[in-house]
């Protein structure tokens, strides 16, 4: 199983360094760290995301940070295409596709989030239409992606998608890239995964693991969660 742990915009300088002193003892084998990019350097030696890039190789950007600066400072995977991201600066598919250039070019996995907006939206055709971004890239590239199905109305709503409901949706986006492209793929669950409901989760046939977000701040709730 691996775990995605995108912390979003939270934890200060001080609560950093607690969260770096407690993850000693932890099994961290499987596990990515997507921590704010200013504590990227804090997290060296352990597998790291970003959980932003730039559409851009570099340059007069103000505020962007390059594929090529991640990867410069050890980071390996990249958030692209998250929710929260998605509502902002990549609600076009030219600058996913740019942003997934970039990743691709500079060695950096994408960690390509997809998912419905609502609980009774239809998710075959967010998930089909999400996936056809992808359709531009070679084999090569796409083998590094991994896919997370995270159902937009359950991040960090406190409502956790039913088993069969992801396991459907997993086994889609599984047979889009056996299909399409005669890959692989791994795919994670997103969207409000806690210590309560991971064993449940953990039963999936399909899952290659998870992304969590709030839990990832509880050392000792995430301790149960990856362990
Ligand atoms: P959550 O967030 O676990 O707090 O629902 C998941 C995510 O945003 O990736």
């Amino acid at each position: 199983m691996i775990y995605v742990l995108n912390h979003k915009a939270n934890l200060v300088y001080e609560e950093i360094i607690e969260y770096l002193d407690k993850l000693n003892n932890i099994e961290l084998k499987n596990v990515i760290f997507a921590p704010s990019a200013c504590y990227l350097p804090y997290f060296r030696g352990l597998k790291l995301a970003c959980q932003n890039i730039s559409p851009f190789v570099e340059g007069a950007h103000t505020g962007d940070i390059c594929a090529s600066q991640f990867a410069s400072i050890g980071v390996n995977y990249a958030l692209i295409g998250h929710s929260e991201r998605r509502n902002q600066d990549e609600s076009n598919s030219d600058i996913l596709t740019n942003k997934l250039r970039q990743a691709f070019t500079n060695d950096i996995n994408p960690i390509y989030c997809v998912g419905e907006l609502e609980e009774n939206d239809n998710i075959f055709a967010f998930l089909e239409e999400e996936l056809k971004v992808l359709l531009t890239f070679n084999n090569e590239y796409l083998k590094k992606a991994i896919i997370a199905y995270e159902p937009v109305w359950s991040i960090g709503s406190g409502k956790v998608a039913k088993n069969e409901r992801i396991e459907q949706a997993i086994c889609f986006i599984k047979k889009f890239f056996l299909d399409n492209l005669k890959i692989d793929i791994k795919v994670l669950y997103g969207g409000s995964v806690n210590s309560l409901n991971i064993n449940n989760l953990k039963k999936i046939p399909n899952i290659d693991g998870f992304l969590l977000g709030s839990i990832s701040l509880n050392i000792e709730e995430l301790k149960q969660v990856i362990n």
